[in-house]
């Protein structure tokens, strides 16, 4: 991802613009997340994190859960609004901020190298591959690829626009860029889908629009 970017990221998260941010933990999460039948006690990482309460829901699952992210500014009032003092290390261009059982790398996700997250059962990416430009998604994906073992299911929530000329009430079908994305190393299972109007975005003086959202189980095969 190019620099600039970054730099948007970081200036949004200083201005107080975070339009994604949920107050509440992602019901999908909540509800499919043990369809993975993951072994307890595994690792997750979660890439792009920003402050989300899913890093908490994760942790009271009982696993070990990684974040990464580029705002100092999120990953401080992550740990402020949890009430945690967390430790910080310097690790080279990353800081590492940890309390319990969640540990978050401040910094760009694509100088993560595999030995800062050790073993990764499971990834759960909520609009971390879509908060990236279509052009830095293939080595996002790469990246991850890297980072994680070949055994190693994504749960993958995006919010994507609807493709011109699609209905309401179409058949929900896997998008084209998930299935390029991912399709050569995962079976996907589109577990969820659903077309809602996005409003959220106008307190950042931007226009109701509408989206899918939708949750891929990515199983690898
Ligand atoms: C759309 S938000 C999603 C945050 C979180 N997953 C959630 O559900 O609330 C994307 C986040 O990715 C962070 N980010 C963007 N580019 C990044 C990068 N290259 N490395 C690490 N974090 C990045 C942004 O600061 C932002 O917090």
């Amino acid at each position: 991802m190019s620099s600039p970017d970054n730099e948007l990221w970081q200036q949004s998260w200083r201005d107080g613009r975070m339009a994604f941010h949920q107050a509440e933990v992602n019901p999908l999460l909540a509800h499919y997340w043990s369809s993975l039948g993951l072994p307890p006690g595994g690792t997750v990482f979660v890439p792009l994190c920003g402050r989300s309460l899913d890093l908490v829901w994760l942790a009271e699952q009982g696993h070990q859960v990684v974040g990464c992210e580029l705002s100092p500014v999120a990953v401080r009032d992550f740990f402020r609004q949890q009430r945690l003092t967390p430790t910080q290390t310097t690790l080279g261009p990353l800081t590492l901020w940890q309390h319990g059982a969640i540990r978050i790398y401040c910094g760009d996700f694509f100088a993560l190298m595999p030995e800062h997250l050790g073993t990764i059962a499971a990834v759960y990416d909520r609009a971390a591959l879509t908060a990236l430009p279509e052009s830095a998604r293939a080595g996002y994906v790469e990246h991850l690829r890297q980072l994680t073992p070949e055994n190693c299911p994504v749960f993958l929530l995006t919010a994507e626009d609807p493709e011109e000329g699609e209905t309401d009430d179409r058949f929900p079908e896997i998008s084209s860029e998930i299935t390029q994305l991912y399709s050569a190393r995962f079976a996907i299972d589109l577990a969820h889908s659903e077309r809602r109007l996005e409003t959220r975005r106008e307190a950042d003086g931007n226009p109701p629009q509408c989206i899918e959202l939708r949750l891929y189980r990515l199983l690898p095969y």
